[in-house]
């Protein structure tokens, strides 16, 4: 495979990775630390946020939950970092780091315990001189959301407590699913805006976290090549693939409840689409941003349940092991019609996509792992040399850059080449950017640059409430038809395929078919 080179220094690349500022010290609290997100992703980053040089030195973490933890809760989170944040155990840094983690016990509906942190908060002030700063993260079960702001809200801890020195801030992450579809998100909007205003809250989607991501905007807006292409004038049609070869990872009822289109379409998926398909901005402020990205999914058409598809996986073998169905996971009911499985087609009506088709698809226990972009271009208008792909297919395949997300990460640009030999013969090869060949390997899981940016008051990579909305009501028509047509055909895929057959139905209809990898 092609090599990448770069024409920057490992040094300039390390150097890159320093901050121009550091955030106002703060204390981080985590509402819903005792689950798997706190220790897997959440003091990770926050631990390679420290190894960075990139958190303020006067800075604490509180996490928050029903069980009685104590202590034990702090030596969990070392684990976490070693485990799940490739640390050593014997990290420079990393006992002085764990010092500063707390854990306050409380139930999420209890007044008092709200009052009780409320102190902590403040005694950790004085002993840390955290200023009154706070991040409060809501990483609970979504329905505990509302509660909790309306008890920070209730107690005064939702506003900063000096509100004269415009120092102290008080700002709230709020995972997702935010909501379950357009009405609830309209109702929690609602609830958070009575208690924060809107550049308080920070409504996360990891993704956008994800260097590849990111990258996505610098590949279109920072380079002159590809810009005058992105078009329908160019551009036949676009492909999105978000797999996971992984199950439900013992999540049954929050899976039950929310099924693929929930999970992973109205937010990752509808966040990278809206990255491939928007203008570019006036700016890199969040507002310009946002306000582009928020026209792309408005341009989206109301997407027919014909041009739909759903699956879940029955029994099957991924990576060589022996998987189970879906209907037999923990906690998973046996005639679920829950789907692990969606593909869409969708169609933007501006004058930049109208024409264009982008197939979407996102699915659990897929044949592997793979998070993937793909911009595939028209053929030349005439095909000279349309008999001589003899060694390589059928046809002489059409153009296409492939952005890989995850795992991987990279981009792929495709292209035709001749076979060496008397004969005009044509094979497509690949021009292949890796990022860990050119600016060496990463460990960051994506929530580190998103901590980051909501301490130093960033929207920039969050949703804004227009968008979240935005995307519901595109999702909400799509769960209400497929919730009064259950499927009889379930699993109707198994484990360890790309999906159902359907899938591949959806896209021969307009004689495409989905790229292989
Ligand atoms: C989460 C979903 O938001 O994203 C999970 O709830 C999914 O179901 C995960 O597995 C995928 O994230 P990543 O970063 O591993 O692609």
């Amino acid at each position: 495979m092609a090599t990448t080179e770069v024409s920057i220094t490992p040094e300039a690349v390390e150097a890159s990775k320093k901050a121009e500022i550091t955030p106002d010290p703060c204390i981080v609290v985590i509402f819903g630390a005792s689950g798997d997100l706190t220790k897997r992703k959440l003091l990770p980053a926050l631990y390679h946020l420290e190894q960075g040089g990139l958190l303020p030195q006067k800075f604490a973490v509180v996490g928050v939950a029903r069980r009685p933890l104590g202590s034990t809760f702090a030596e969990d989170m070392r684990e976490g970092i070693v485990n799940f944040g490739g640390v050593k155990t014997d990290d420079p840094k990393l006992e002085e780091f764990i010092a500063k983690v707390q854990y306050h016990a409380m139930n999420f509906d209890d007044a008092n315990g709200y009052s009780a942190l409320k102190t902590l908060l403040a005694s950790l002030d004085t002993k840390y001189g955290t200023n009154g700063n706070r991040l409060f993260y809501l990483a609970t079960a979504p329905d505990y959301f509302a509660d909790i702001i309306q008890h920070l809200g209730a107690t005064g801890m939702a506003k900063p407590a000096n509100a004269g020195d415009a120092k102290t801030w008080v700002r709230t992450i709020i995972e997702k699913p935010f909501g379950h579809d357009l009405a609830s998100a309209r109702v929690l909007n609602d609830d958070v805006n009575q208690v924060f205003d809107e550049d308080q809250i920070f409504r996360i989607d990891h993704y956008l976290g994800k260097e590849t991501v990111q990258n996505i905007l610098i590949f279109r807006f920072a380079n002159g090549i590809f810009e005058p292409v992105w078009n329908r004038n160019y551009i036949d049609h676009v492909q999105i693939t978000a797999a996971e070869s992984i199950g439900i990872e013992g999540r049954g009822p929050f899976y039950e409840s929310a099924g693929a289109l929930r999970d992973v379409m109205q937010n990752h998926v509808m966040e990278l689409l809206s990255f491939v398909a928007m203008e570019p901005p006036i700016s890199f402020e969040a507002s310009a941003v946002r306000a582009e990205k928020i026209k792309v999914w408005r341009a989206i058409q109301p997407i027919p349940a014909s041009d739909t598809v759903r699956g879940q996986y029955g029994p099957g073998t991924v990576d060589g092991k022996d998987a189970i169905g879906y209907r037999q996971e923990d906690r998973v009911s046996p005639e679920s019609q829950t789907e692990t499985f969606a593909a869409l087609r969708l169609e933007i009506e501006n004058w930049r996509w109208a024409g264009v088709p982008f197939y979407i698809r996102a699915g659990k226990r897929l044949a592997k792992r793979e998070t993937e972009i793909t911009i595939q271009f028209k053929q030349p208008p005439l095909l000279l040399f349309k008999d001589h792909a003899g060694p390589c297919g059928e046809q002489i395949e059409p153009n296409t850059i492939s952005m890989r997300i995850q795992p991987d990460e990279g981009i792929a640009l495709r292209f035709g080449a001749k076979v060496p030999g008397p004969s005009m013969n044509i094979c497509p090869v690949n021009m292949d950017f890796s990022y860990a060949v050119a600016f060496g390997p990463s460990s960051n899981n994506g929530y580190e640059r998103l901590l980051l940016d909501a301490m130093l008051g960033d929207a920039t990579l969050f949703a804004h409430r227009d968008g979240v909305e935005a995307t519901w009501a595109l999702m909400t028509p799509i769960l209400e038809a497929w919730k009064s047509t259950p499927i009889q055909n379930l699993p109707n895929y198994a484990a360890g395929t790309w999906g159902p057959e359907s899938s591949n139905e959806l896209l021969a209809r307009d004689g495409r078919t989905w790229r292989k990898s």
